[in-house]
């Protein structure tokens, strides 16, 4: 079922939505050569803790999942494209890393997610990132009353195509609100003109993210959890929590 918001609930989203970012921020400042993932995953609760905010990533257990995840953020290196868990692992430089965020603040969770390079990029990582932002706007800009989820799915994923990268349906956008995830799901590809109409009051995550390597396969490592690409080529991903409204897309995990 899908929940349309009211105004006041997308205030309420927004808020959460802050907190994401400064989350986001400052696991960026922190992921620098020598330090652990799960280093950042700390650096984060104290974020939340400081904003009075929980994580809705602790202990989420959805069917896929052999284990409740561990952490309040994903941490995803080089071929990890999601859901990686932050351990000991100790940055390196020229390391991908996708770092994924929520905060739930007053029963309302907001969701999003960056990419970026450890020191300077390898070559490809910077052009992987740039594409992976870029169907991230197109996503957004399609998110306008009287569209379509296609229209969404269609804009990231001829961005991604454009770029010459692997789309994977298996995980994309939803919707965003009390929970997580909330119906619709919205696939990083498909055809535009089809799906849901968009209406103001629909708050969704879009979250684009794409494979170097150019192929559409994944895989579940053993943990459970992390996503790989199926060829080892490095992944990006990228994501805000967004509403529709009569105005057109406003980004609700901007800081
Ligand atoms: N943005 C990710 C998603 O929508 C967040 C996953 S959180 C986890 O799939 F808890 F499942 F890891
Ligand atoms: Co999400």
């Amino acid at each position: 079922m899908v929940e349309i918001k009211t105004p006041g609930q997308v205030d309420a989203i927004r808020a959460a939505g802050r907190v994401v970012a400064g989350v986001l921020a400052v696991a960026r400042e922190r992921a620098v050569p020598g330090v652990r993932l799960a280093e950042l995953d700390a650096a984060a609760r104290e974020v939340l803790a400081a904003a009075g905010a929980t994580s809705p990533f602790l202990h989420y257990k959805p069917k896929f999942a052999p284990v409740p995840y561990p952490a309040v953020i994903c941490t995803s290196v080089n071929d990890a494209a999601l859901h990686g868990i932050p351990d000991g692992y100790r940055l390196a430089p020229g390391d991908l890393l996708s770092v994924d965020a929520g905060a739930t603040l007053d029963g309302w969770v907001a969701d999003a997610a960056v990419s970026f390079t450890v020191g300077p990029p390898h070559d490809g990582d910077a052009r992987l990132i740039a594409v992976t932002q870029e169907a991230l706007r197109a996503g957004i800009a399609a998110a306008v009353p009287g569209g379509r989820i296609g229209d969404i799915s269609a804009a990231v994923g001829a961005v991604g195509r454009a770029g010459g990268y692997g789309i994977s349906t298996d995980l994309g956008g939803h919707g965003v609100g009390r929970s997580m995830h909330e119906d619709p799901h919205i696939p990083n590809r498909g055809k535009a003109g089809r799906g849901m109409r968009l209406v103001p009051g629909l708050v969704i995550a879009i979250e684009p993210w794409f494979m170097a390597g150019g192929s559409d396969q994944i895989f579940l490592d053993d943990d459970g959890w992390t996503i790989r690409t199926a060829d080892g080529s490095r992944a990006a991903h990228a994501e805000h929590t967004v509403a529709v409204t009569r105005d057109g897309p406003v980004i609700l995990t901007a800081g």
